[in-house]
């Protein structure tokens, strides 16, 4: 097998988009995680360095980044090869901007970009989902499937990982907000209801059907109109700081949607160009800096590469 020792990143992103919890995701430009891979002298796969550190473990089995290369490896075959792994953990921990995600991917395309690509997409994508799971124990590809693929990426169907790309209206950004608060994915999962109304269901399909017809006719109005979470947004905003008030802003700004950005506390806004988004990055820092709280803005286009080999 040919060893490429290599640098690689894989891009954070936006979960659910309002209409589609854990189905749909996009990917956002500039932030995301890094990995370095390079032949070992040890068997195994072995962590060498992990910049911004803070808790993550040296271990490869209980390390976000080092699972997805584990995966990868024991999926190839091959766990025995010397393998050394530099983790360049650019993305704050439980932001809801798929930070975990990230590190999987990273993982796991690092090792297909070091043996100079054994395998495909979907088989990375399994080893990243698998690794996924090890930071919030719970089964959903709506941050990996962008976070590799870039753009909007829809599932159809998890369990499989039945994925597909969507076509993107071209000058969309988005603004994502988050604000300094520790909110666990697990947490914010378990406040959920398992139950959906019949109405409520209607409605959200309705939502979502039209969302993926907008992109694919690159009608924005259309697009404006299905941004409406009835599900998820109500039961959750109650965790994250001024929801209400900075939604209301983005709207009046001129936002296609605003919600939560996957299990939060971010939040994004959708815009249909550039002077949207910076009127309402400038809106944010106000609004949250009035109240008190820190946050981190990002305004970007939407990543439509997913993730890379430098
Ligand atoms: N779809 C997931 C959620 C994303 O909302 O819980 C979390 O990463």
């Amino acid at each position: 097998m040919k060893k490429v020792p290599c640098k690689c990143f894989a891009p954070a992103t936006v979960a659910n988009v309002a209409v589609g919890y854990d189905v749909l995701g996009f990917a956002i430009e500039e932030l995301g995680d890094e990995v370095i891979i390079r032949e070992g002298k040890e068997k195994g796969l072995k962590i060498n360095t992990i910049r911004n550190r803070g808790k993550l473990s040296y271990d490869p089995t209980k390390n976000v980044a080092g699972y997805g290369a584990l995966k990868m490896m024991q999926h190839l075959g091959i766990e025995d090869m010397p393998i050394e792994m530099d983790l360049n953990k650019n993305m704050p921990i439980g932001t809801g901007m798929g930070s975990s995600a990230s590190s999987a991917v990273a993982g796991a395309f690092g090792i297909n970009a070091f043996l100079d690509w054994p395998c495909k997409y979907h088989e990375v994508l399994r080893c990243a989902t698998e690794a996924e799971q090890l930071a919030d124990g719970s089964w959903h590809a709506d941050n990996v499937a962008p976070s590799l693929y870039g753009g909007f990426v829809l599932i159809r169907d998890n369990e499989s990982l039945d994925v597909v790309g969507l076509p993107t209206i071209p000058g969309l950004r988005a603004v994502v907000i988050y604000p300094h608060i520790k909110l666990l994915t697990k947490d914010s999962r378990d406040i959920l209801s398992d139950k959906v109304e019949l109405d409520q269901h209607i409605k959200q399909s309705g939502n979502l059907a039209a969302f993926v017809a907008a992109m694919y006719k690159s009608d924005i109005e259309l697009l404006g109109r299905s941004i409406e979470d009835l599900i998820i947004e109500p039961q959750r905003a109650q965790l994250i700081p001024h929801f209400y008030d900075m939604k209301e802003l983005a709207m009046t700004e001129g936002a296609l949607g605003f919600s939560i950005s996957g299990a939060g506390p971010s939040m994004f806004a959708l815009c249909a160009n550039s002077v949207i988004a910076d009127n309402i990055e400038e809106g944010a820092r106000r609004l949250f800096k009035d109240r008190g709280v820190q946050v981190t803005t990002y305004n970007s286009k939407i990543n439509l590469e997913g993730a890379k080999k430098y």
